[in-house]
């Protein structure tokens, strides 16, 4: 059932061209206008919104972050994004404006679908994002995008996170178009580029000996630190949580800009800084950044897209990422860090696919 692969992580993570190219097919088709069978949103409903909430957990709370910078980037709505957990507790303001978009590949985490009853109860409109077919989250919803990720066994979520990611870009599309904030002709510009998507994860995973390599250095046990900035900061949330999840290794993830304001009194030589760089605007930022680190002896290394060669100037590793359009970065930038994690794990020892105190689906609060 593993299909030749070691663990069920390392074979999802292999899946993740096709997994991609299933939840765009009969989706995003060249020259004709995007088809989301299952949600009915429409021009009127979507112009009445004045507000968008992603909600999620964990990792669906991460591609959340993601959602909320393309959706406000493209289709000029505010949107705020929040772990589940906290969302329900705090008193949030809904109403019959509020559109509520609510993440889980299970479709049946207890704070999640916590959030989606009570979403509705005060006159929200919920759409689900999520990998199983009549789960909890899709019933109840309003309208329903279902990623084709296929069942992903491992508790590590990968190939979930980009469908998810997947998922987001094309609702960002169709709400962009529905509230004519994009041009045909922009909107065709991005689903061209998301079409070539498949086959650039596929490149990225015939490439593995740079990840292999770094993550079989002695200096990646302890205390290991992501940083990026816009985009780069969410994938570097997510590659933090697959770290800790399966090699039980400290990590955490920082906006670039937050270093000064109290994480680089963490840095001595030695520590390691896994940097990603793919925003061009946000590019000299992160290499001073990146300076700033490697002063007190940090080991960088940096992920970015093919041909950015001052990254080498900076750094002590580079891993090369196929380029594609910045806004689509993460797509591809969160495979180098799932497989980061998951050779670190394997070195130690780790049972990757279940890894200790944690369950697949979290359906109790
Ligand atoms: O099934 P869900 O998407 O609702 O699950 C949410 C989280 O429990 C899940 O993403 C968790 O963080 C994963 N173990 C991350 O790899």
């Amino acid at each position: 059932e593993k299909g030749g692969y070691e663990d069920f992580m390392i074979k999802e993570i292999h899946e993740q061209p096709k997994a991609i190219k299933d939840t765009m097919t009969s989706r995003l088709v060249a020259g004709q206008d995007i088809v989301l069978d299952k949600i009915h949103l429409t021009k009127e409903q979507l112009d009445n919104v004045d507000k968008i909430y992603i909600i999620g957990c964990g990792t669906a709370y991460h591609a959340g972050l993601v959602g909320k910078n393309i959706i406000e980037k493209l289709a000029r709505i505010p949107v705020e994004v929040d772990i589940a957990s906290e969302f329900r507790y705090r008193d949030p303001l809904i109403t019959d404006r509020t559109l509520i978009i609510v993440i889980s590949q299970s479709g049946e985490t207890a704070d999640t679908l916590a959030v989606l009853r009570d979403g509705k109860k005060k006159g929200a409109r919920v759409v689900a994002i999520t990998n199983v077919v009549g789960s909890s989250v899709s019933r109840e919803a309003d309208d329903v995008f279902y990623t084709w990720a296929g069942p992903e066994i491992a508790v590590a979520s990968t190939k979930a996170y980009v469908t998810q990611l997947v998922a987001l870009y094309i609702l960002t599309l169709y709400l962009a178009d529905l509230k004519g904030t994009l041009s045909k002709e922009e909107i065709e510009k991005i689903k061209t580029e998301m079409l070539t998507l498949p086959e650039k994860a596929e490149t990225l995973l015939n490439n593995l000996e740079t990840m292999q390599k770094f993550a079989s250095k002695s200096y990646m046990e302890k205390d290991i630190f992501f940083l990026g900035r816009g985009l780069d900061y969410a994938v570097s949330l997510e590659g933090s949580l697959k770290l800790k999840e399966i090699s039980y290794i400290h990590a955490e993830a920082y906006a670039g800009g937050e270093l000064k304001h109290g994480p680089i009194a963490l840095i001595e030589p030695g520590t390691v800084v896994i940097a990603t760089l793919t925003q061009e605007t946000l590019l000299d930022k992160m290499v001073s950044n990146i300076r700033e680190v490697v002063t007190r002896g940090a080991k960088v290394l940096g992920i970015a897209f093919e041909g950015s060669t001052e990254i080498e100037k900076t750094c002590d590793y580079a891993i090369y990422i196929p380029r594609t359009m910045e806004l689509l970065a993460p797509i591809l930038s969160v495979i180098p860090h799932q497989l980061i994690s998951y050779y670190v794990a394997k070195q130690k020892g780790c049972d990757v696919d279940k890894p200790r105190n944690l369950a697949k689906s979290v359906t109790v609060e």
